[in-house]
Protein backbone atom coordinates (compact mmCIF):
# COMPACT_ATOMS: atom_id res chain seq x y z
CA UNK A 1 0.00 0.00 0.00
CA UNK A 2 1.35 3.37 -0.99
CA UNK A 3 1.96 5.99 1.42
CA UNK A 4 -1.09 8.57 -0.12
CA UNK A 5 -3.19 5.27 0.75
CA UNK A 6 -2.21 4.58 3.37
CA UNK A 7 -3.12 7.89 4.90
CA UNK A 8 -6.65 7.56 3.88
CA UNK A 9 -6.85 4.50 5.89
CA UNK A 10 -6.72 6.55 9.19
CA UNK A 11 -9.50 8.99 9.06
CA UNK A 12 -7.72 10.87 11.96
CA UNK A 13 -5.19 12.12 9.24
CA UNK A 14 -7.41 13.76 7.30
CA UNK A 15 -8.18 16.59 9.62
CA UNK A 16 -6.11 20.18 9.97
CA UNK A 17 -4.85 21.26 13.45
CA UNK A 18 -4.12 25.07 14.00
CA UNK A 19 -4.81 25.73 10.00
CA UNK A 20 -2.60 23.24 8.86
CA UNK A 21 -2.63 19.70 7.80
CA UNK A 22 -2.29 17.20 10.85
CA UNK A 23 1.39 16.09 11.06
CA UNK A 24 1.25 13.32 13.84
CA UNK A 25 3.91 12.43 15.28
CA UNK A 26 3.32 11.41 18.80
CA UNK A 27 3.04 7.63 18.07
CA UNK A 28 5.24 6.44 21.01
CA UNK A 29 2.33 7.83 23.13
CA UNK A 30 -0.09 6.27 21.36
CA UNK A 31 -0.56 5.19 17.49
CA UNK A 32 -4.06 6.42 15.46
CA UNK A 33 -6.54 3.99 14.54
CA UNK A 34 -7.56 2.27 11.02
CA UNK A 35 -11.11 2.91 9.99
CA UNK A 36 -11.66 -1.04 9.97
CA UNK A 37 -10.60 -0.75 14.02
CA UNK A 38 -13.26 2.27 14.31
CA UNK A 39 -16.21 0.33 12.21
CA UNK A 40 -15.41 -2.80 14.34
CA UNK A 41 -15.67 -1.76 17.96
CA UNK A 42 -19.01 0.82 16.38
CA UNK A 43 -20.68 -2.70 14.79
CA UNK A 44 -19.94 -4.22 18.30
CA UNK A 45 -21.76 -1.71 20.27
CA UNK A 46 -24.80 -1.24 17.20
CA UNK A 47 -25.47 -4.96 16.68
CA UNK A 48 -23.24 -7.23 19.72
CA UNK A 49 -23.02 -5.50 22.58
CA UNK A 50 -23.91 -7.92 25.58
CA UNK A 51 -21.65 -9.06 28.70
CA UNK A 52 -19.86 -12.07 28.28
CA UNK A 53 -19.60 -15.91 29.60
CA UNK A 54 -22.81 -15.80 31.36
CA UNK A 55 -25.42 -15.73 29.54
CA UNK A 56 -27.03 -18.27 26.35
CA UNK A 57 -28.72 -15.72 24.31
CA UNK A 58 -27.60 -14.84 21.32
CA UNK A 59 -25.85 -11.90 21.92
CA UNK A 60 -24.01 -13.13 24.73
CA UNK A 61 -22.43 -15.53 22.78
CA UNK A 62 -21.87 -12.74 20.27
CA UNK A 63 -19.91 -10.38 22.62
CA UNK A 64 -17.86 -14.25 23.80
CA UNK A 65 -16.97 -15.19 20.65
CA UNK A 66 -15.53 -11.32 19.98
CA UNK A 67 -13.48 -11.28 22.92
CA UNK A 68 -11.91 -14.90 23.06
CA UNK A 69 -11.54 -13.86 18.92
CA UNK A 70 -8.63 -11.75 20.37
CA UNK A 71 -6.89 -14.11 22.55
CA UNK A 72 -7.16 -16.85 19.49
CA UNK A 73 -5.39 -14.07 16.84
CA UNK A 74 -3.12 -12.96 19.84
CA UNK A 75 -1.51 -16.65 20.30
CA UNK A 76 -1.40 -17.67 16.93
CA UNK A 77 0.12 -14.22 16.09
CA UNK A 78 2.58 -14.24 18.87
CA UNK A 79 2.88 -18.23 19.16
CA UNK A 80 2.03 -17.70 22.86
CA UNK A 81 0.93 -20.59 24.77
CA UNK A 82 -0.63 -18.49 27.25
CA UNK A 83 -2.63 -15.01 26.49
CA UNK A 84 -3.85 -12.81 29.90
CA UNK A 85 -6.14 -9.76 28.26
CA UNK A 86 -5.15 -6.97 30.50
CA UNK A 87 -5.72 -3.30 30.63
CA UNK A 88 -2.54 -2.40 28.91
CA UNK A 89 0.98 -2.92 29.53
CA UNK A 90 1.34 -1.14 33.17
CA UNK A 91 -1.28 -3.80 33.94
CA UNK A 92 0.44 -6.75 32.57
CA UNK A 93 3.69 -5.87 34.63
CA UNK A 94 1.75 -5.77 37.68
CA UNK A 95 0.24 -8.84 37.26
CA UNK A 96 3.69 -10.52 36.91
CA UNK A 97 4.69 -8.63 40.15
CA UNK A 98 1.56 -9.45 41.92
CA UNK A 99 0.18 -12.95 40.33
CA UNK A 100 3.87 -14.84 39.96
CA UNK A 101 6.43 -11.69 42.19
CA UNK A 102 4.40 -12.82 45.85
CA UNK A 103 4.32 -16.41 44.66
CA UNK A 104 7.68 -17.11 43.81
CA UNK A 105 9.85 -14.44 45.20
CA UNK A 106 10.89 -13.57 48.91
CA UNK A 107 12.88 -11.69 50.80
CA UNK A 108 16.37 -10.70 49.80
CA UNK A 109 15.50 -12.35 45.93
CA UNK A 110 17.16 -10.49 43.17
CA UNK A 111 15.11 -8.79 40.58
CA UNK A 112 17.12 -7.06 37.74
CA UNK A 113 15.78 -4.26 36.04
CA UNK A 114 18.02 -1.33 33.42
CA UNK A 115 18.33 2.14 33.89
CA UNK A 116 16.38 1.90 30.54
CA UNK A 117 12.79 0.85 31.60
CA UNK A 118 9.99 3.10 31.51
CA UNK A 119 8.28 3.89 34.68
CA UNK A 120 5.39 0.76 34.80
CA UNK A 121 8.61 -1.31 35.03
CA UNK A 122 9.96 -0.12 37.77
CA UNK A 123 7.29 1.32 39.86
CA UNK A 124 5.61 -2.52 40.81
CA UNK A 125 9.20 -3.64 41.77
CA UNK A 126 9.77 -0.99 44.23
CA UNK A 127 6.33 -1.50 45.52
CA UNK A 128 7.35 -5.52 45.39
CA UNK A 129 10.50 -4.61 47.36
CA UNK A 130 8.90 -2.29 50.01
CA UNK A 131 6.35 -5.10 50.84
CA UNK A 132 8.19 -8.13 50.32
CA UNK A 133 11.73 -6.97 51.17
CA UNK A 134 13.04 -7.94 47.18
CA UNK A 135 16.37 -7.03 46.05
CA UNK A 136 16.66 -5.06 42.52
CA UNK A 137 19.50 -4.41 41.06
CA UNK A 138 19.86 -1.70 37.87
CA UNK A 139 21.95 -2.04 34.53
CA UNK A 140 23.76 1.25 33.88
CA UNK A 141 23.16 2.74 30.00
CA UNK A 142 26.37 3.60 28.51
CA UNK A 143 26.10 6.06 25.24
CA UNK A 144 22.35 4.82 25.19
CA UNK A 145 23.21 1.35 24.99
CA UNK A 146 22.60 -1.36 27.96
CA UNK A 147 26.32 -2.16 29.66
CA UNK A 148 26.26 -5.89 28.56
CA UNK A 149 29.56 -6.41 31.00
CA UNK A 150 27.49 -5.18 33.62
CA UNK A 151 24.24 -7.18 32.65
CA UNK A 152 26.38 -10.23 32.91
CA UNK A 153 27.43 -9.55 36.80
CA UNK A 154 23.72 -8.58 37.71
CA UNK A 155 23.00 -11.62 37.09
CA UNK A 156 24.48 -13.80 39.80
CA UNK A 157 21.80 -15.03 42.25
CA UNK A 158 19.01 -13.60 40.37
CA UNK A 159 15.36 -14.78 40.43
CA UNK A 160 13.64 -12.73 37.47
CA UNK A 161 15.27 -9.72 34.87
CA UNK A 162 12.89 -7.61 33.07
CA UNK A 163 14.04 -5.72 30.21
CA UNK A 164 12.52 -2.70 27.90
CA UNK A 165 13.02 -4.53 24.27
CA UNK A 166 12.54 -1.28 22.69
CA UNK A 167 13.24 1.60 24.48
CA UNK A 168 10.25 4.17 24.25
CA UNK A 169 13.06 7.51 24.56
CA UNK A 170 15.60 6.47 22.62
CA UNK A 171 14.09 4.02 19.84
CA UNK A 172 17.35 1.89 20.95
CA UNK A 173 16.31 -2.01 20.21
CA UNK A 174 18.21 -3.69 23.00
CA UNK A 175 19.83 -6.84 22.11
CA UNK A 176 17.08 -9.14 24.01
CA UNK A 177 18.01 -12.20 22.18
CA UNK A 178 21.02 -12.09 23.92
CA UNK A 179 19.91 -10.75 27.25
CA UNK A 180 17.28 -13.43 27.12
CA UNK A 181 19.95 -16.11 26.12
CA UNK A 182 22.29 -15.31 29.30
CA UNK A 183 19.52 -15.16 31.95
CA UNK A 184 18.15 -18.37 30.71
CA UNK A 185 21.76 -20.03 30.94
CA UNK A 186 21.32 -19.02 34.54
CA UNK A 187 18.29 -20.35 34.98
CA UNK A 188 16.53 -16.52 35.80
CA UNK A 189 12.94 -16.46 34.37
CA UNK A 190 12.25 -12.83 31.89
CA UNK A 191 9.85 -10.34 31.13
CA UNK A 192 9.80 -8.18 28.24
CA UNK A 193 8.37 -5.10 27.95
CA UNK A 194 7.06 -5.43 24.35
CA UNK A 195 5.35 -1.85 24.35
CA UNK A 196 7.60 -0.34 21.90
CA UNK A 197 8.24 -3.47 19.60
CA UNK A 198 5.26 -4.87 18.73
CA UNK A 199 3.78 -2.20 17.14
CA UNK A 200 7.15 -2.54 14.46
CA UNK A 201 8.19 -6.42 14.04
CA UNK A 202 6.33 -9.23 14.65
CA UNK A 203 7.74 -11.70 17.47
CA UNK A 204 7.28 -15.08 18.37
CA UNK A 205 7.00 -15.43 21.66
CA UNK A 206 8.27 -19.17 22.55
CA UNK A 207 11.16 -18.87 19.89
CA UNK A 208 12.58 -15.44 21.46
CA UNK A 209 12.04 -17.85 24.98
CA UNK A 210 11.10 -15.06 27.33
CA UNK A 211 8.50 -16.10 30.19
CA UNK A 212 6.57 -13.15 30.44
CA UNK A 213 5.94 -10.21 27.47
CA UNK A 214 3.82 -7.03 28.17
CA UNK A 215 2.31 -5.05 25.30
CA UNK A 216 -0.59 -2.16 24.66
CA UNK A 217 -3.19 -2.56 22.12
CA UNK A 218 -2.81 1.57 21.69
CA UNK A 219 0.08 1.54 20.50
CA UNK A 220 -0.62 -0.52 17.67
CA UNK A 221 -3.65 0.79 16.08
CA UNK A 222 -5.72 -1.01 18.34
CA UNK A 223 -8.10 0.99 21.07
CA UNK A 224 -6.87 2.08 24.59
CA UNK A 225 -7.54 0.47 27.79
CA UNK A 226 -6.53 -3.23 26.35
CA UNK A 227 -3.29 -5.12 26.22
CA UNK A 228 -1.51 -8.56 27.22
CA UNK A 229 0.57 -10.27 29.14
CA UNK A 230 1.71 -13.41 26.94
CA UNK A 231 3.33 -16.02 29.62
CA UNK A 232 4.83 -19.58 28.45
CA UNK A 233 2.70 -23.01 30.21
CA UNK A 234 5.87 -23.43 33.31
CA UNK A 235 5.60 -19.83 34.33
CA UNK A 236 1.97 -20.03 33.82
CA UNK A 237 1.22 -22.66 36.49
CA UNK A 238 3.18 -20.62 38.88
CA UNK A 239 1.11 -17.75 38.95
CA UNK A 240 -1.77 -17.37 41.77
CA UNK A 241 -4.63 -15.41 41.32
CA UNK A 242 -4.55 -11.65 42.16
CA UNK A 243 -7.37 -9.94 41.52
CA UNK A 244 -10.77 -11.94 43.34
CA UNK A 245 -14.21 -11.20 41.81
CA UNK A 246 -16.66 -13.06 38.70
CA UNK A 247 -15.73 -14.73 36.24
CA UNK A 248 -12.26 -16.25 37.41
CA UNK A 249 -14.08 -18.44 40.08
CA UNK A 250 -15.11 -21.66 39.72
CA UNK A 251 -16.63 -22.44 42.57
CA UNK A 252 -17.44 -20.24 45.40
CA UNK A 253 -19.03 -21.23 48.52
CA UNK A 254 -19.00 -19.31 51.61
CA UNK A 255 -16.02 -21.27 53.19
CA UNK A 256 -14.03 -20.24 50.01
CA UNK A 257 -13.60 -20.41 45.95
CA UNK A 258 -11.98 -22.61 43.39
CA UNK A 259 -10.52 -20.72 40.42
CA UNK A 260 -10.40 -21.27 37.00
CA UNK A 261 -7.16 -22.73 35.46
CA UNK A 262 -7.07 -20.83 32.21
CA UNK A 263 -6.38 -17.45 31.68
CA UNK A 264 -9.91 -16.46 33.30
CA UNK A 265 -8.48 -16.77 36.54
CA UNK A 266 -6.39 -13.34 35.63
CA UNK A 267 -9.28 -11.90 33.94
CA UNK A 268 -11.73 -11.18 37.09
CA UNK A 269 -15.11 -8.79 36.42
CA UNK A 270 -16.37 -7.89 33.29
CA UNK A 271 -13.50 -7.75 30.80
CA UNK A 272 -12.87 -5.62 27.83
CA UNK A 273 -15.03 -6.65 25.60
CA UNK A 274 -15.55 -3.76 22.70
CA UNK A 275 -11.84 -3.63 23.36
CA UNK A 276 -10.88 -6.71 22.71
CA UNK A 277 -13.44 -6.99 19.38
CA UNK A 278 -11.40 -3.56 18.27
CA UNK A 279 -7.94 -4.76 18.90
CA UNK A 280 -8.64 -7.84 17.53
CA UNK A 281 -9.56 -6.22 13.94
CA UNK A 282 -6.12 -4.33 14.58
CA UNK A 283 -4.20 -7.01 14.95
CA UNK A 284 -5.42 -8.57 11.93
CA UNK A 285 -4.90 -5.25 9.60
CA UNK A 286 -1.51 -5.47 11.34
CA UNK A 287 -1.12 -8.36 10.09
CA UNK A 288 -1.52 -7.84 6.54
CA UNK A 289 1.01 -4.61 6.57
CA UNK A 290 4.29 -5.24 5.64
CA UNK A 291 5.96 -4.41 8.83
CA UNK A 292 9.64 -4.58 7.53
CA UNK A 293 9.25 -2.20 4.82
CA UNK A 294 7.49 -0.33 6.55
CA UNK A 295 10.19 -0.14 9.31
CA UNK A 296 12.99 0.77 6.69
CA UNK A 297 10.63 3.66 5.07
CA UNK A 298 9.85 4.77 8.78
CA UNK A 299 13.64 5.14 9.65
CA UNK A 300 14.95 6.73 6.45
CA UNK A 301 12.41 9.48 7.54
CA UNK A 302 13.16 9.83 11.07
CA UNK A 303 17.54 9.76 10.23
CA UNK A 304 16.74 12.48 7.36
CA UNK A 305 14.90 14.46 10.88
CA UNK A 306 18.17 13.84 12.81
CA UNK A 307 20.68 14.79 10.65
CA UNK A 308 18.54 18.06 9.95
CA UNK A 309 18.33 18.33 13.59
CA UNK A 310 22.30 18.10 13.94
CA UNK A 311 22.77 20.15 10.75
CA UNK A 312 20.95 23.28 13.08
CA UNK A 313 22.98 22.59 15.92
CA UNK A 314 20.18 20.31 17.87
CA UNK A 315 21.11 17.89 20.19
CA UNK A 316 19.98 14.27 19.22
CA UNK A 317 20.13 11.07 21.72
CA UNK A 318 19.11 8.77 19.56
CA UNK A 319 21.08 6.22 17.32
CA UNK A 320 18.62 4.81 14.82
CA UNK A 321 20.00 2.05 14.25
CA UNK A 322 19.08 -0.62 11.54
CA UNK A 323 16.85 -2.35 14.20
CA UNK A 324 15.77 0.77 16.44
CA UNK A 325 12.52 1.92 16.25
CA UNK A 326 11.84 5.72 14.39
CA UNK A 327 12.16 7.61 17.14
CA UNK A 328 14.52 10.95 17.31
CA UNK A 329 14.67 12.62 20.87
CA UNK A 330 16.09 15.88 20.96
CA UNK A 331 16.80 19.13 22.62
CA UNK A 332 17.71 22.44 21.65
CA UNK A 333 21.32 24.44 23.63
CA UNK A 334 18.38 27.04 25.06
CA UNK A 335 14.87 26.63 23.49
CA UNK A 336 12.90 24.78 26.53
CA UNK A 337 11.12 21.49 25.33
CA UNK A 338 8.13 22.61 25.89
CA UNK A 339 8.13 25.86 24.01
CA UNK A 340 9.65 24.57 20.89
CA UNK A 341 6.57 21.79 21.12
CA UNK A 342 3.96 24.42 21.39
CA UNK A 343 5.34 26.38 18.13
CA UNK A 344 5.07 22.94 16.19
CA UNK A 345 1.79 22.49 17.05
CA UNK A 346 0.95 26.21 16.25
CA UNK A 347 1.60 24.34 12.59
CA UNK A 348 -0.14 21.11 12.86
CA UNK A 349 3.10 18.77 14.34
CA UNK A 350 2.38 16.96 17.08
CA UNK A 351 5.44 15.83 19.20
CA UNK A 352 5.88 15.04 22.97
CA UNK A 353 7.95 16.57 25.23
CA UNK A 354 9.24 16.03 28.98
CA UNK A 355 10.84 12.65 30.60
CA UNK A 356 8.56 10.08 29.13
CA UNK A 357 7.82 8.12 32.59
CA UNK A 358 11.61 7.35 32.00
CA UNK A 359 13.26 9.62 34.55
CA UNK A 360 15.96 7.29 35.41
CA UNK A 361 17.23 7.26 31.94
CA UNK A 362 16.76 11.09 31.85
CA UNK A 363 18.96 11.12 34.98
CA UNK A 364 21.57 9.10 33.35
CA UNK A 365 21.62 11.32 30.39
CA UNK A 366 22.19 14.53 32.84
CA UNK A 367 18.73 15.83 31.24
CA UNK A 368 15.11 16.20 32.73
CA UNK A 369 13.60 15.49 29.27
CA UNK A 370 13.16 15.74 25.56
CA UNK A 371 11.64 16.25 22.65
CA UNK A 372 10.70 13.80 20.98
CA UNK A 373 9.11 12.43 16.78
CA UNK A 374 7.98 8.99 16.92
CA UNK A 375 7.15 7.69 13.68
CA UNK A 376 4.83 4.91 12.55
CA UNK A 377 3.01 2.96 9.44
CA UNK A 378 1.26 6.66 7.97
CA UNK A 379 4.49 8.56 8.59
CA UNK A 380 6.06 9.15 4.75
CA UNK A 381 9.21 11.32 4.05
CA UNK A 382 6.59 14.41 3.90
CA UNK A 383 6.21 14.58 7.59
CA UNK A 384 9.70 14.31 7.76
CA UNK A 385 10.32 17.22 5.91
CA UNK A 386 7.16 18.99 7.57
CA UNK A 387 8.99 18.63 10.71
CA UNK A 388 11.87 19.85 9.18
CA UNK A 389 10.45 23.16 8.11
CA UNK A 390 8.55 23.22 11.09
CA UNK A 391 11.96 23.29 13.02
CA UNK A 392 12.96 25.94 10.65
CA UNK A 393 10.30 28.42 11.84
CA UNK A 394 10.72 27.76 15.29
CA UNK A 395 14.50 28.71 15.19
CA UNK A 396 13.59 31.54 13.20
CA UNK A 397 11.23 32.65 15.53
CA UNK A 398 13.25 31.99 18.58
CA UNK A 399 15.99 33.87 16.70
C1 LIG B 1 8.25 0.97 26.77
C2 LIG B 1 6.93 1.20 27.43
N1 LIG B 1 6.55 0.42 28.45
C3 LIG B 1 5.37 0.58 29.05
C4 LIG B 1 4.49 1.56 28.67
C5 LIG B 1 3.18 1.68 29.39
O1 LIG B 1 2.13 1.40 28.53
P1 LIG B 1 0.62 1.65 28.95
O2 LIG B 1 0.55 3.09 29.42
O3 LIG B 1 -0.15 1.42 27.70
O4 LIG B 1 0.28 0.69 30.03
C6 LIG B 1 4.84 2.41 27.63
C7 LIG B 1 3.96 3.53 27.24
O5 LIG B 1 4.42 4.59 26.88
C8 LIG B 1 6.08 2.22 26.99
O6 LIG B 1 6.46 3.01 25.97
Amino acid sequence: MGDYMMKDVFPILSREVNGHRLVYLDNAATTQKPQVVIDAMADFYSTSNANVHRAVHTLAGEATEGYEACRITLKSMYNAPRAIITSGTTEAINLVAHAWGRANLSKGDVVVLTEMEHHSDIVPWQMLCDSIGIELRYVPVQDGELDMDAFAVSLEGASLVCVVHTSNVLGVRNPVEKVISMAKENGIRVLLDAAQAVPHETIDFLELGADFMAFSAHKMCGPTGIGALLVNEETFAEMEPFMGGGDMIETVTLEGSTYQSNEHRFEAGTPRIAEAVGWNAALNWLGEQDLSSHHKRMLSAARSVSNALKERGITVYSRLGDGDAAVVSFNHPTIHPEDFARLLDAQGIAVRTGHHCAQPLMARLGITGTIRASFYLYNDQDDADALIAGVDKVLEAMA
